[in-house]
């Protein structure tokens, strides 16, 4: 993506935060872009960041196999922060010196004493709570710097050389636990790197229609349209950008919720006016999936036949230059491209392969992270349903039905489903709890209906609070809304005698049932 004329570099040196604090740089009205920590000094100059941020990272700066930054990048006279890793790494090759200390670590809440006249600290507290997380520390600072903080077991937390706009700190400004830490990043960032702090989400979508028209000029463009945040919100930037240019392709597998299918394609359709394809599939992939029980298989089959379905319906439409794809931020995280350490494995339906013969790849969202994403969305005025919609996986329903998968189970699970949804929505639930939906267990139990004894099925609700999906607590619902969710679902849903709730937690649990 083009730079935007006041963009702040991130460079990644594999720390845990990187995400967050290019977050934080965006909440201060700054735009900033992440980059591994090998981009060189020469395309630092020719990109023209107005300042670098170093990051984090688990290695050590006098490790002669750690990450290291190309040196010539602070004769840029760009302002430069280093963070944690990333402070040691700018002591060392400044000419100062970082040893381990295994005696003196420090870890978590610490307390630390500022220099307030310092420019960093500026109008801070002079005693503050920051975050740190650190066995190695800065023993001996570069010439020209000056220590602006202390704490008890760190006799530099922070140190700043004001005449080469050089500041470094140990402790993590952008955590929530480091009380003044938004206060330290402004400092830097409109202090230091003089930046104006008129950087919003709309200027990101203005700046990114005008790049999209120059990239496609009078190209075309193909987008997997999910319904999903993501790919909802790059295809109408794409669409604002070229208009007719862009053609989506749907592909409705049946195993999306109840009603989901048509509210997609009429706000594509009609609110947008978008060429639109819907593959209506549900009977080619029930096929495929008849008998299948084994969760893996079942995501498989799917993720193949998704990408079947979709190179089929692209032959038809002659020669398309672009592909358009909602990857947004923790994906490339996740896919390994980033430095970060942790990867978790992506399982998504929407996964392309690359050879589909395509000129270029256009991912409008790859740099944001997933509340930038809606925030953006809002903007470009996509309703709220789509925007605010809570994550639902690729292979959709398929892995809410234990067992194999019949017609006959998904509409029951669909119906289930629908009557949670809006009872959540009518109890206000849907803004707190994170995910939640219906499970189609696959077991049937003994029952008494009228005078009658039944044998159906149990339906299992499934809520969870989390923030990052990778844990999850099972949420208190209160037991009125569980009540009226158990009671409409056995009188409403045909073949369901029995519904329970689902108290367990992530670990030890998944949050899908597959
Ligand atoms: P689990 O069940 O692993 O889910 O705790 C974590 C989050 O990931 C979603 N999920 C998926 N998303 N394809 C997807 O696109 C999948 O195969 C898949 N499996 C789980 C899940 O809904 C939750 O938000």
């Amino acid at each position: 993506m083009e730079i935007n004329n006041e963009t702040i570099l991130v460079m990644d040196f594999g720390g845990q935060y990187t995400q967050l604090i290019a977050r934080r740089v965006r909440e201060c009205n700054v735009f900033c872009e992440i980059k591994p920590y090998t981009i060189s000094a020469e395309e630092i100059a020719k990109r023209g960041y107005k300042g670098i941020i170093f990051t984090g990272g688990p290695n050590s700066a006098y490790d002669d196999n750690g990450p290291k930054c190309d040196p010539k990048l602070f004769e840029l006279k760009i302002p430069v922060l280093g963070i944690c890793y990333g402070a040691q790494l700018m002591a060392q090759t400044l000419g100062g010196r970082v040893e381990g200390d295994n005696e003196n670590k420090e870890y978590g809440k610490t307390e630390v004493e500022f220099n307030t006249s310092s420019l960093m600290f500026h109008s801070a507290q002079k005693n503050n709570i920051v975050w740190m997380s650190h066995t190695d520390r800065i023993e001996e600072i570069p010439h020209g710097f000056k220590v602006t903080a202390i704490s008890k077991d760190c006799p530099v937390a922070a140190m700043e050389d004001v005449t080469r706009n050089f500041f470094a700190v140990q402790f993590h400004p952008e955590v929530q636990h480091t009380v003044e830490g938004t206060l330290y990043l402004k400092n830097f960032l409109y202090n230091a790197c003089g930046c104006k702090a008129d950087w919003k989400m709309d200027s990101f979508v203005e700046e990114t229609i005008e790049y999209l028209r120059e990239k496609i000029g009078n190209k075309k463009v193909l987008c997997a349209l999910s319904g999903g945040v993501d790919s909802s919100v790059a295809a109408v930037l794409v669409h604002r950008a070229v208009g007719k240019q862009l053609t989506c392709i749907f592909v409705d597998h049946g195993l999306l919720r109840k009603d989901e299918g048509d509210n997609v394609e009429k706000v594509f359709r009609e609110q947008f006016d978008m060429n639109l394809i819907r593959v209506n599939a549900q009977e080619r992939f029930l096929s495929k999936l008849a008998g299948v029980s084994d969760p893996e298989r079942k995501r498989k089959i799917i993720g193949e036949e998704f990408i079947r379905v979709f190179e089929e319906e692209s032959k038809k439409l002659g020669k398309i230059e672009f592909l358009c794809q909602g990857t947004i931020y923790p994906d490339v995280v996740e896919s390994g491209a980033g430095q970060s350490a942790v990867i978790k494995s992506h399982h998504n339906v929407g996964g392309l392969p690359e050879d589909v013969g395509f000129e270029g790849i256009i991912e409008p969202l790859r740099d944001l992270f997933k509340d930038e994403v809606r925030k953006v969305g809002t903007e470009l005025k996509i309703p709220d349903f789509l925007v605010w919609r809570q994550p639902f996986p690729g292979p959709g329903l398929a892995i809410r039905i234990m067992g194999d998968i019949t017609e006959e189970k998904l509409d029951i699970l669909k119906d289930a489903d629908a009557i949670m949804r809006e009872e959540f929505a009518n109890a206000g639930l849907d803004k707190t709890v994170n995910q939640y939906f219906a499970v189609m267990t696959g077991i049937k139990s003994v029952g008494v209906m009228g005078d009658g004894r039944t044998y159906d099925n149990t339906i299992a609700l499934r809520a969870v609070t989390t923030g990052d999906f990778m844990t999850a607590d099972w949420a208190r619902v209160p037991y009125d809304v569980l009540e009226k969710i158990s009671n409409r679902i056995i009188n409403e849903v045909r073949c369901v005698n029995r519904v329970v709730y689902d108290i367990t937690s992530k670990p030890p649990a998944t949050i899908e049932w597959e």
